[in-house]
């Protein structure tokens, strides 16, 4: 009588010893499976505004054909600069655009990834092939600013630099406002 109300108390505790260890067992696999799908989910899209496009068919369809390429004032009066980021330059190489307006820059790189980046401003984003980085931004007066390439690209990385060029409103529409992308390139 003794042996077996000891067998029954060793069973009990066996039983219960075999749930926690399924319990435990099943906390470690769930832990397995959230690194493994955080990890897939985020090699598979950066954490921030993700907008894929196609990086090989740039320079033949979509919106940052070389035609497209500039400031584009829109009905509603803001302006959308589309920039190409490749080794080495920026297209357009002269960016201008109005002050006192809102700005959205659109940028994409058909090769490796770039920096974007206006002097003396808060716009600085990475430009990663295959995905369009877009910065929101307001120039409050007229003036110059450099826009180098911060991202090291390669060799010619540090000869990757454009210009911004910030004008009054009322000349940007004087002296840019006939053409459907502006750009200072070559003046
Ligand atoms: Cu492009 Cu550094």
């Amino acid at each position: 009588m003794a042996e077996s109300a000891e067998a029954a108390t060793g069973g009990t505790i066996e039983r219960s010893e075999m749930r926690w260890a399924y319990v435990v067992a099943a906390v470690v696999g769930l832990v397995f499976v959230v690194i493994i799908y955080t990890g897939l989910h985020w090699v598979a899209a950066p954490p921030s505004n993700v907008e894929p496009i196609d990086a090989s068919l740039l320079h033949l369809s979509g919106e940052f054909v070389e035609a497209n390429l500039g400031t584009a004032l829109q009905p509603d009066g803001a302006a959308v600069v589309r920039v190409i980021a490749q080794q080495y330059s920026f297209v357009p190489q002269c960016i201008v655009v109005p002050a006192d307006t809102q700005i959205v820059f659109r940028v994409t790189s058909p090769d490796v990834v770039h920096g974007f980046l206006v002097t003396g401003t808060n716009v600085n984003s990475m430009v990663v092939p295959g995905y369009v980085s877009e910065v929101r931004t307001r120039f409050d007066q007229a003036g110059d600013h450099l826009m180098p390439c911060h991202e090291y690209c390669s060799v010619g990385h540090e000869g990757m630099w454009a210009r911004v060029k910030v004008v009054d409103r009322l000349e940007f529409d004087r002296t840019y406002g006939s053409q459907a992308r502006a750009s200072c390139a070559g003046k």
